[in-house]
């Protein structure tokens, strides 16, 4: 039964080819608003609220496809959670002992978050355990995570090519290890703090340029020892999570869809509200703002452990620019938002250090660089980044291949496109944002939605 319904959701997703967003050009963004939840605090808060001892609350939950396939994955392991209902969710925590074997594999749809993170919490239990996902997660690299949780002593079987599905067979016994990360990923550090929390001794992690830190505090805010050194994390296996009531602020990687639009269309005057604003997130502000961007970071304020505040964003005129290296993990999701920017900007805008995007949900280079030569935008890829020369945009057909963000990105381009924009294969955007429609018509974008299943967009 439970493995009939997963799959539905599979089967949901194989529509997303006939999802079409329409968008008229022009208009500007005004307002308040307050996008979603953030993806990567709520996957969190529904894995570290199943494995604390007591009953965890979290409101202002992301009900998004992703961490939904988190939520039903905890729940096929016998944990009971209430909700999500208008963000809240109940989590009632079995302990990091109490998780009980799947009877079918777990499904994870597009959700490249849960599959990594759950692969190291999985590496640690006693039984075994099958997941899969949809066509885009199942072409994504896993080795990054199965390479080093197999020197912790996990046994994860991939594909030959190192993709999905992953077997994991438990009762192995980790142990703690010493790790440098190769790749700056925030997603393999909580895999291995994770794996982390089952084995015998402590568990380090170096990373080679800073990334997101929510899995360190979120354990910290459930009473778990995590000590920071530079560029170090390590914990000690054998610990206990305390169930924590976690308030999740909205997603800044949705919120930069509407921080890049206000930025390009003229006249435009937005206020985006209870945005997580943790430093290792706010690339996105940096960036925009070294191009010239009007951006005020208003009432900041620390809500459970996260910084979070109200951001500003004023029509300014934008300017290219050299991204800084030390930029990029810290707007790694908010690329394909701001290579908008840059189309709009005066002159060229050149990133390099970034060949991470290529193995995002797309080709993001590639499929952005396709884009935006269509709208007759000289964008040209390299093998790590992209040149971007600022002009005129104008209309056409664009292909997101499936990819929530590249849609996103490119129905706010038509802010300043000098004719309407079809976005393909757009089901997708529900993964992270899924009222998305609804916010960006009522903040002055003219966007429809044709085709596709109706999921009160
Ligand atoms: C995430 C980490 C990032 C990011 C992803 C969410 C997380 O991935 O792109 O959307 O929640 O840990 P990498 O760790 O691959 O950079």
């Amino acid at each position: 039964m439970r493995w009939l319904c997963l799959r539905a959701m599979d089967s949901g997703m194989d529509k997303s080819r006939i999802e079409i967003y329409r968008v008229s050009p022009g208009g500007r963004l005004s307002g308040r608003l307050r996008v979603p939840g953030d993806k990567s605090i709520s996957h969190r808060a529904i894995m570290l609220g199943a494995l604390a001892e007591g009953v965890t609350r979290a409101s202002g939950f992301l009900e998004g496809e992703d961490c939904l396939a988190t939520l039903n994955a905890f729940r096929a392991m016998g944990v009971r959670i209430e909700g999500p209902e208008h963000g809240q969710v109940t989590v009632h925590g079995v302990g990091l002992h109490g998780l009980m074997p799947p009877s079918a594999p777990l499904y994870l749809g597009n959700s490249g978050t849960s599959m990594r993170l759950l692969a190291g919490l999985m590496a640690g239990q006693r039984f075994n355990v099958e997941m899969n996902g949809d066509t885009s997660l199942t072409k994504r690299p896993m080795k990054r995570v199965t390479v080093p949780l197999a020197r912790m002593g996990a046994q994860i079987e991939a594909s030959t090519a190192g993709t999905p599905p992953l077997r994991i067979t438990g009762g192995q016994g980790l142990h703690g290890i010493d790790y440098a990360m190769p790749v700056a990923s925030a997603q393999v550090k909580s895999a291995l703090l994770l794996a982390g929390l089952y084995a015998q001794g402590r568990t380090c992690v170096s990373e080679p340029a800073p990334t997101r830190d929510h899995t360190e505090r979120m354990l910290a805010g459930f009473g778990y020892r995590v000590e920071r050194n530079g560029h170090t994390v390590c914990l000690q296996g054998g610990g206990r999570l305390r169930a924590a009531n976690i308030d999740v602020p909205a997603d800044i990687s949705s919120a930069a869809f509407f921080m890049a639009g206000a930025a390009i269309a003229p006249g435009s005057d937005l206020v985006l509200e209870h945005v997580g604003v943790n430093p290792t997130r706010t690339g996105v502000i940096n960036i925009l703002r070294e191009m010239g961007a009007s951006i005020e970071i208003l009432n900041p304020r620390e809500m459970g452990g996260e910084p979070v505040a109200d951001i500003r964003v004023r029509s300014a005129p934008l300017h290219g620019i050299r991204i800084p290296q030390d930029q990029v993990p810290l707007a790694i999701d908010e690329f394909p938002a701001l290579f908008i920017a840059a189309a709009c900007a005066e002159g060229e805008t050149i990133l390099s250090g970034a060949e991470e995007l290529r193995v995002k949900e797309s080709d993001r280079i590639q499929v952005m660089a396709d884009g935006l030569t269509m709208m007759g935008i000289d964008a040209k890829p390299t093998p790590d980044g992209i040149v971007i020369r600022g002009g005129r945009l104008g209309g056409g057909r664009i292909d997101s291949h499936g990819d929530h963000r590249i849609a996103m990105a490119f129905a706010l381009a038509a802010l300043r496109a000098t004719s309407e924009i079809i976005i393909e294969d757009c089901a997708n955007v529900r993964t992270s944002f899924p009222n998305f429609l609804e916010l960006a018509h009522g903040a002055g974008l003219g966007v429809i939605q044709e085709g596709g299943i109706d999921n009160n967009n």
